[in-house]
């Protein structure tokens, strides 16, 4: 039975003293109804039939699934209109005071109506904003607001949610109040001696008189001891704000770093008269961070190597809906992999986001946009990008400005148009940087890019510093700023599945199985992009760059490349939609933590079909070599690669012909320009006749891995074959390219380990008006994968018997550690491990549960697929399952789940209000079940 220990309400007070301003939370009790709804704003309309939720709420989370769509968005049903309401007192003695509703995201476009009058609207479905309801509201008597959300001319990329999907917040002010975000603090000046802390205070009078305001601010440094204080009067005529500027000198400073994130607290209360009418505390770092154009990114002058992710804001079986739990977890998951900066791609995160980045030491690339068409909801193009800048850019830089955790400001990301409505201009971006220094210059100014060649105009001139996404596309922007820095703001796109595995193994980074799954060796990425290894060599060599950030740490709801058809969430994450980890987890750890041990071995050991096949076995640790064993057998100690330098293309400025050569813009696309090394050229055919082909000569037999061709256009409109030959009259089909190919990204990487001299390429068929053309064939000698040899450890030619792996690491001679994997045997129970066994009972703590099938040893099965139960007996509801399958369009919001490579994931929310222990039972038909308690308190 849970016993309630205190009155569940739906509005918190945190301050009540008379007089000063009150912030509560307004995320109780809410009304829902999807579709719309005529006259759903008036006050007295009936919604007793809709259903009752809380927030935060994505009302598409809960599916279902359409699997006739494509998966970009997710196959899930965002897109419509739906309809919030709720009903709540002021108190008569509130009378006068100002009310306001801050929302910190709503998907997308919400009209907000007070008591059946719109009371505002906002324009952008990831930034937060403040709704005046004053106007409207009555004192002493019930007020409803009601909200009609409407995401249809939303665009994305990606699952956005739909719904108020972050938490709402109520404020009754008093009329002399800290205009929202308000407050802006600064450390001008910091040494080791002393900082120079500037705290700024917009204060508004919404009173009828004049007003003779005193702001007091008090600094306290991490450990609560008060280190400063200081006071200033002004008065502030009826209806009109002032900024307060003020100064105070810290000494001996504590910094916030990565490594140590120390947190001062600046109280900043309104006083007037012998009245404090607000007042808000603000958490503050002190510290330096720079940019710098040589030498990567400074933290209180110290290199910091950025070993980033990319996090979009989904929380997996949760959907878009923010919890701040499910996001410390994120980072928590994150943090133990090494990463100290996270990118909020593409969008203004939530704001508790940034909280625990500030808490937990991590550094932030703050972006606002994706694009700025329908991506940024501007409808129709409208309004200007620059307006739409204005309102949103704001809401971004003032909200997130006094986070020490956040080092840059970024206006977009991959805008590929230039000019017109939505594209880059250089006066556009003037603009944008502009509105974004009006609220913080003390912060670099960017954007994430993509096209090297847009390097060559001068959109880049007016910003601070450049993010560039994926296969060193920096290098026409280095050259032409020299001085400007770098960050590698996408790195990777790496693919795989958590537990799949697929033999042979792939001879091409764009090798993918048929299965439309990713196979966990982790040789796959995509088109456009590279495995990991290849990326932590580049981030050695250029150590001008800031450091990476991974496409992604989390997999996500959405853009399910390469099988953008078939699947609903990501392949790109380093760990699964739910958290649990893939292979590659261990790959990054082994690398961005050095100092910590790391052993582990893939693939699993579980190959019925396989025994006296090969089966070959990679470890990945931060030792530099390891031995391995197989039921008690060496099979020899290998090494990582010391001498590795990157694959070079022999293919350029070759002698290359052509069946034909067209013409474009009056000049000859003559065949020589599908290797000159510059994919900014290309050779085109002179007609849309099918068999044109083009053709290299090597000058020589010569050793040829891999074959890579750039096309033009759409990639989805060629077939080719690739033969070659030694002497030019007797060919061989080394690669056949035989199906249209329907995801993004114009690079095919073949595998061809052979020896040739000529190699020739046929387009053996073409659509959509399409041409014969190739932007670059580069031809390297050198295998892609050498690289691997450099961070992992492989075994390939291990012939696979069940039983024991084993594998012990080294490093400097000295043993590290070791690691075992078994060979599982049937399944015979579940194991249920809860992250955390104590939760609060606020309606929004979170319990994840690992929910395992492991055989009668306790090994994992890796290849189960048993269908769970769950049954909750507590204080508690499930608030999603998962099992980070991409293909699985089962529902998030359920009481089962099947497992997937062994795993799933369940999510318990602790109700509010109510204390007691929570019983979670996992239950599946053969399997002995499993109970985990977790204590819901206070
Ligand atoms: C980038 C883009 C990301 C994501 C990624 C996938 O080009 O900025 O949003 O789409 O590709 O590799």
């Amino acid at each position: 039975m849970a016993l309630p220990f205190f009155a569940a309400t739906s509005v918190t007070a945190q301050t009540s003293s008379p007089g000063l301003s009150r912030v509560e939370n307004f995320n109780r009790d809410w009304k829902f109804s999807k579709g719309d709804a005529a006259g759903a704003e008036a006050a007295n309309f009936d919604d007793a039939a809709w259903q009752s939720v809380g927030l935060p709420h994505d009302w598409a989370i809960a599916g279902p699934f359409n699997p006739d769509e494509w998966g970009h968005t997710g196959k899930l049903p965002w897109r419509g209109v739906g309809w919030y309401r709720k009903t709540f007192t002021l108190p008569a003695a509130d009378a006068g005071r100002q009310v306001y509703l801050d929302f910190d995201g709503v998907m997308a476009f919400p009209k907000v109506y007070v008591n059946g009058q719109l009371a505002g609207q906002w324009d952008y479905g990831y930034t937060s904003f403040r709704i005046d309801a004053t106007p409207f509201v009555k004192f002493g008597e019930p007020n409803t607001v009601a909200i009609r959300v409407d995401t249809t001319k939303h665009g994305s990329r990606w699952y956005p949610g739909a719904g108020i999907y972050r938490k709402v917040t109520f404020v009754v002010a008093n009329p002399i109040h800290i205009a929202q975000w308000g407050t802006y603090i600064t450390t001008p000046e910091v040494s080791d001696e002393s900082t120079t802390v500037r705290i700024r205070t917009a204060v508004d009078n919404q009173s009828n008189a004049n007003a003779d305001a005193k702001v007091e601010v008090t600094i306290r440094d991490p450990h609560g001891k008060v280190v400063g204080s200081t006071s200033a009067s002004q008065t502030i005529p009826t209806s009109k704000s002032h900024d307060f500027d003020q100064t105070l000198e810290v000494a001996k400073p504590l910094r916030w770093d990565v490594d140590n994130p120390s947190l001062y607290m600046a109280t900043t209360a309104v006083r007037v008269g012998d009245q404090i009418v607000d007042q808000e505390t603000t958490p503050f770092g002190i510290r330096t961070a720079e940019f710098t154009a040589n030498d990567g990114f400074h933290l209180n002058g110290r290199r910091v190597q950025l070993h980033g992710v990319c996090l979009h804001h989904d929380q997996g079986p949760l959907g878009a809906a923010f919890y701040p739990r499910a996001m410390e977890r994120q980072l928590e998951i994150m943090r133990e992999i090494g990463v100290n900066a996270i990118r909020t791609s593409h969008n203004a995160p939530a704001p508790e986001l940034l909280a625990l980045c500030d808490r937990m030491g991590f550094v932030v690339w703050d972006e606002c946009f994706d694009k700025w068409d329908d991506k940024a909801d501007r409808v129709n193009e409208e309004p200007s990008v620059e307006e739409h800048g204005k309102r949103h850019l704001r809401a971004l830089v003032a909200r997130d400005r006094n986070h020490p955790s956040v080092v840059v400001w970024s206006i977009a990301n991959e805008i590929s148009d230039m000019g017109g409505r939505h594209g880059y201009t250089k006066e556009r971006v003037v603009a944008m940087r502009d509105i974004v220094r009006q609220y913080d210059d003390t912060r670099p100014v960017g954007v994430a890019h993509h096209i090297p060649e847009t390097a060559n105009s001068d959109v880049f001139d007016p910003l601070d510093l450049t993010g560039w996404n994926y296969a060193r596309r920096y290098h026409i922007y280095r050259e032409r700023y020299p001085d400007k820095p770098i960050v590698y703001t996408e790195s990777a796109s790496a693919l795989s599945t958590r537990g799949f595995y697929e033999l042979p193994l792939p001879v091409a980074r764009t090798d993918y199985s048929e299965q439309n799954q990713v196979d966990s060796y982790d040789l796959n990425c995509a088109r456009w992009s590279d495995i990991a290894d290849v990326e932590f060599d580049l981030m050695e060599r250029d150590k001008f760059v800031a450091g990476e950030f991974v496409w992604t740490g989390f997999d996500y709801l959405g853009e399910p490349t390469p099988f953008d058809r078939q699947a609903a969430s990501s392949y790109f994450g380093i760990v699964d939609t739910c958290g649990l980890p893939k292979d590659r987890y261990y790959l990054y750890r082994s690398y961005w933590r050095p100092d910590t041990p790391t052993v582990h071995i893939l693939p699993h050991w579980n190959w019925p079909d396989r025994v006296g096949k090969n089966v070959p076995v990679f470890v990945y640790t931060n030792g530099d070599s390891a031995e391995l064993f197989l039921n008690g057998k060496s099979l020899g100690r290998r090494e990582k690669l010391k001498n590795y330098s990157p694959p070079v293309n022999i293919a350029v400025g070759k002698p290359s012909t052509a069946s034909s050569v067209g013409v474009r813009r009056g000049k000859d696309q003559t065949p020589g320009f599908g290797n000159d090394g510059n994919p900014g050229t290309r050779w085109i055919a002179a007609s849309g006749d099918k068999g044109q082909w083009w053709q290299i000569d090597l000058g020589g037999v010569e050793p040829i891995a891999d074959v890579v061709l750039r096309t033009v256009g759409r990639p989805g409109d060629f077939l080719y074959r690739i033969d070659v030959s030694d002497d030019g009259s007797n060919w061989r089909t080394v690669a056949n390219q035989d199906e249209w190919y329907e995801g993004w990204g114009d690079q095919f990487t073949h595998g061809i380990n052979t020896d040739a001299r000529f190699i020739r390429v046929t387009f053996t068929d073409l659509r959509n008006d399409a041409r014969a053309s190739l932007r670059e064939v580069a031809v390297y000698p050198q295998s892609y994968y050498t690289v691997t040899d450099k961070y992992r450890l492989k075994w390939l030619d291990v012939t696979y018997e069940p039983g024991e792996l084993k594998a012990v690491a080294y490093k400097d001679g000295k043993q590290i550690g070791e690691a075992v994997m078994k060979t599982a045997g049937a399944p015979a129970a579940i194991r249920l491990t809860p992250d955390r066994t104590n939760v609060a009972a606020t309606g929004e703590d979170l319990c994840y549960l690992t929910v395992e099938a492991i055989d009668a040893e306790g090994n994992l099965c890796p290849l189960a697929d048993n269908l769970v139960n769950f049954e909750i007996d507590g204080p508690a509801t499930i608030a999603g399952v998962g099992n980070g399958n991409p293909l699985s369009l089962e529902p998030y919001q359920a009481d089962h789940r099947k497992l997937f490579f062994g795993k799933a994931l369940l999510i318990v929310k602790a109700n509010e209000g109510e204390g007691g222990d929570v019983k979670v039972t996992a239950s599946s038909d053969g399997l002995q079940p499993a109970t985990a308690t977790v204590h819901s308190g206070p």
